[in-house]
């Protein structure tokens, strides 16, 4: 099982490059077991699934200039054009963190230049395709310092350090389904890094469709720090733990099985019991608004009176992920279209489906 020090950097610094540029493509994920509490350094209380999506990404560029002379690396941080020294504190720490894993860095300034798929502002956390993204650009790098890193080793560390950025991360740089955090039915998972969902999964899952409905465009309500302390002493974290783990056990079943009815109402519990733990926690959020009722009152409707099976998953905020199967594809759109629409800021839907993961690009 992976363990901390197989990530440690041991080799040979003397031969550093004087400058190179890497760039990945990496996308955001949406978990269907959630993760939610953790302990220090982002080791999950419990372990998650998600789905890795293809059309929410973010691609980063990352130029690494070797120092002159000892020192501070600088950091600078470009996001779609604009230069933006309010990430670089969140980069340098993140940096800091890795470092020890990565200790060929502190040798380096730091350019980075990114873009995301999907509007800033738009309520898509952009800490899970932004911190993969990154460390698949580490990654890259130290790769030229030790050329024979064996491929499953590269995807393993970045996932690893990945994690230590934003949790989350460490889903994004494979697909279609990624699994963090130990759990007993799921050979070499691990609460340090994701790994594959390797088992045959039934075809309905392939390429699931992810409409995601904007509702609330605005900044996050809670912190994902903030977020994850409430679970700290929190009345119901243990049992929510444990009912967790229990859930990916089902999940996996109805993942194999092919199972849609199962998958749905697990699927749905988790999102409303993650809104839950907030509503419980103290202090206690409503996340949801007005319109993310109205919107999965409307789900619950129309699978009801069309059999069309079709669910919703929410992250800590208002906006609705819309999952099905691809081949229903047409008549939700037009469901989506017709009575789900209106409920979104400015109707802007964006449209997703579970993808294989990172690329590289440069
Ligand atoms: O990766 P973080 O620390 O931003 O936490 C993500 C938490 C949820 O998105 C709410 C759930 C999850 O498993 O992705």
């Amino acid at each position: 099982m992976a363990q901390n020090k197989d990530f440690i950097f041991a080799d040979s610094m003397n031969d550093l490059p004087e400058k190179v540029s890497f760039a990945w493509k990496s996308p955001s994920n949406i978990a269907l077991v959630k993760y939610w509490g953790k302990t220090d350094p982002q080791i999950p209380k419990n372990a998650s699934i998600s789905f890795t999506l293809s059309e929410s990404y973010t691609k980063t560029t990352a130029h690494f200039t070797k120092k002159k002379q000892s020192g501070k690396s600088e950091i600078s941080v470009t996001l779609g054009g604009e230069k933006m020294d309010s990430f670089v504190p969140k980069i340098a720490q993140f940096l800091e963190r890795i470092n020890v894993y990565t200790p060929y860095l502190s040798n380096y300034h730091v350019e980075i230049i990114t873009e995301n798929s999907f509007p800033h502002s738009s309520g898509i956390a952009s800490s899970a395709s932004g911190m993969s993204a990154l460390a698949l650009c580490v990654m890259s790098l130290e790769k030229v310092l030790k050329p024979s890193l064996s491929a499953s080793f590269f995807k393993q560390k970045a996932s690893f350090l990945a994690r230590l950025g934003s949790g989350s991360a460490c889903r994004s740089i494979e697909g279609e389904l990624v699994v963090w955090g130990k759990h007993e039915n799921v050979v070499g998972s691990s609460d340090l890094l994701g790994i594959k969902f390797s088992e045959k999964i039934d075809p309905v899952f392939h390429h699931y469709q992810d409409s995601i409905l904007l509702i609330d465009k605005g900044e996050k309500v809670v912190s994902s720090t903030v977020g994850h302390n409430l679970m700290i002493d929190h009345p119901f974290a243990e049992q929510r733990f444990e009912q967790a783990n229990q859930n990916l056990a089902r999940l996996m079943s109805t993942l194999k099985n092919g199972d849609l009815d199962t998958f749905m109402s697990i699927v749905e519990s988790e999102a409303l019991t993650l809104h839950a733990m907030m509503l419980t926690s103290n202090p206690y959020f409503i996340l949801m608004k007005p319109n993310t009722l109205k919107v999965i009152e409307k789900i619950w409707n129309y699978r009801k009176e069309t059999g069309v099976p079709v669910c919703f998953t929410l992250d800590a905020g208002a906006n609705v992920h819309v999952l099905y199967p691809k081949k229903w594809k047409a008549e939700v759109d037009q469901f989506i279209q017709s009575e789900l629409v209106k409920y979104c800021q400015n109707n802007h839907v964006i449209q997703d489906q579970s993808g294989m993961g990172a690329v590289q690009l440069a």
